[in-house]
């Protein structure tokens, strides 16, 4: 990517944040999600690339907008030679905590050159995610234990000081008990896996790794952070649901049992990732409405040059004075 497509990125998430947030608690996560979807997509539609989505909202068939292969960006008008860019979407990570007002609700999209981003089927996989700290030091296929051992170590603490976020699903029943068995406390979290892979990654933020099945489009966008923060997500798909395996197929993926390193899920060069709170978490504040307008709080990564920023926004809709607060 030649020109610095940052700040357009972080527009195009803040527009979404700020729709999204107006639908906060209102128990609609379909609303919500398509508050979201429609003005990602508008703001997309001004930003000077030729895009192609490759991580959506799913299928053409039954996604409206931004769905798998759909192409996106402004018009070329003669002489734009606009960049080829590969585009992953979540346009609500976590729809059913923006529903219920809860938590830890982001807007968040990856780009890349072409081919920088793993067209990962919706199906599940099986994530571990830390900060640069303990990169190399977690292994998928090692025992819990061993892997929280190995975490402690790097960060120079006691296994007993670990926090843990884990999906609150039936399906980590066992992970739960061998977590609390090697003496590392949980976080339990309800939905939103992407933002404390992210916070993993962040000193300070209280979250020191990330561990179990989640969705594999998250863990593509997850990488996409994780490469610009220098961390680490190891990630494998899961089929466990009818017609797993044919969207595995149908993306091209022969290898079910292949464990992929943060690098192959986001190989791309030229990394942007972007994100924006719709509700407050561990890293982002959610929007606040006032008066005038509204402000976000957002963060926007690049690989090349390496920027992490962190973007505290107001955004003024009507004519006159604006009183702008510290925080
Ligand atoms: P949405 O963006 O669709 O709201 O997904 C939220 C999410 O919680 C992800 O963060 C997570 O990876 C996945 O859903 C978990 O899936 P499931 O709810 O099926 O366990």
């Amino acid at each position: 990517m030649q020109r610095d497509l940052s700040l357009d990125f972080l527009r195009v998430v803040e527009e979404a944040a700020i729709a999204a947030a107006r639908t906060m608690g209102l128990g609609d996560r379909h609303g919500a999600d398509k508050a979201a979807t429609g003005a990602m997509r508008k703001e997309l539609a001004t930003v000077p690339i030729k895009g192609r989505i490759v991580i959506g909202e799913g299928e053409r068939d039954e996604a409206p907008m931004l769905f798998i292969g759909e192409e996106v960006g402004a018009p070329p008008k003669d002489g734009d030679n606009f960049p080829e860019i590969d585009i992953a979407v979540d346009p609500l990570e976590g729809t059913n905590l923006c529903a219920a007002g809860k938590p830890n609700a982001i807007t968040v999209m990856a780009a890349s050159e072409r081919g920088g981003l793993l067209h990962a089927p919706d199906i599940y996989m099986q994530k571990l995610a830390v900060g640069p700290t303990c990169k190399g030091a977690v292994d998928l296929e090692a025992p819990v234990k061993d892997n929280l051992r190995a975490i402690a170590q790097r960060l120079d603490r006691e296994v007993e000081d670990l926090v843990i976020v884990v999906l609150d699903r039936p399906r980590h029943e066992q992970l739960i008990k061998d977590i609390r068995a090697a003496g590392a406390r949980i976080r339990l979290i309800s939905d939103g896996d992407v933002a404390p892979a992210i916070a993993a990654a962040v000193i300070g933020s209280g979250v020191h790794a990330v561990m179990g099945i989640g969705a594999a489009p998250e863990g593509v966008l997850a990488a996409a952070a994780l490469r610009c923060l220098s961390g680490e997500i190891l990630g494998r798909l899961v089929t466990i649901r009818p017609g797993d395996v044919e969207r595995m197929e149908k993306m091209g993926i022969k290898d079910p049992k292949r464990i992929y390193r943060t690098e192959e899920l986001a190989p791309g060069k030229n990394i942007v990732f972007a994100c924006t709170g719709v509700t407050s978490g561990d890293l982002l504040r959610g929007v606040r409405f006032f008066g005038e307008g509204d402000r976000t709080h957002s963060l926007v990564m690049t690989l090349q040059p390496h920027n992490v920023r962190f973007v505290d926004a107001v955004h003024v809709d009507r004519e006159g004075d604006c009183k702008i607060r510290f925080s």
